[in-house]
């Protein structure tokens, strides 16, 4: 098993609904260690910049404009294959196609409005993390 770290966020519509605190617990009860953590409102040129690879597709100016509509929660999570792991806990990209007892089942509305977002693979994480924290700012347990 490899110790991963991975990017994590809750997403505007999940932050208005006061689901901070639920899924903190959900990474946790799984074993991931949330080492890292802050608030953010996003600007659209944030916004913009890191959904980059997306720029082409028809949603993106959507996309854009739900995650700068109201602040999100960025993490970082640490632990047993974070990556995968994290992915599992969310459930499919379509609430409508996630499994039950996933996040997206249980607190996302549509593919628009799909409340977390997690990084695909040990490397998107590494340039996502850098995208939002210092070094100074990844806190890993000592105890
Ligand atoms: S997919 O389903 O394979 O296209 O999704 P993916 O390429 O992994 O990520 C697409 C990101 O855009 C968000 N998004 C949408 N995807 C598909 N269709 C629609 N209408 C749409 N609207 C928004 C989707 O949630 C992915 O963002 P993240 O933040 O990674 O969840």
């Amino acid at each position: 098993m490899a110790i991963e770290r991975t990017f994590s966020i809750i997403k505007p519509d999940a932050v208005a609904k006061n689901h901070i605190g639920a899924i903190y617990n959900r990474f946790e009860s799984a074993g991931l260690t949330i080492i890292a953590s802050k608030m953010v409102h996003l600007s659209k040129e944030q916004a913009e910049g890191f959904y980059a690879e997306h720029s082409a597709r028809p949603f993106f100016g959507a996309l854009v404009s739900f995650m700068t509509s109201g602040p999100v929660m960025v993490q970082v999570l640490e632990g047993e294959n974070a990556v995968l792991a994290n992915r599992e806990i969310m459930g499919a990209t379509n609430p409508a196609e996630a499994a039950r007892g996933t996040l997206r089942a249980d607190y996302a509305a549509s593919i628009d409005e799909n409340a977390v977002h997690g990084s695909d693979a040990v490397e998107s994480a590494a340039r996502e993390i850098a995208y939002f924290f210092s070094a100074e700012e990844v806190c890993p347990r000592t105890r």
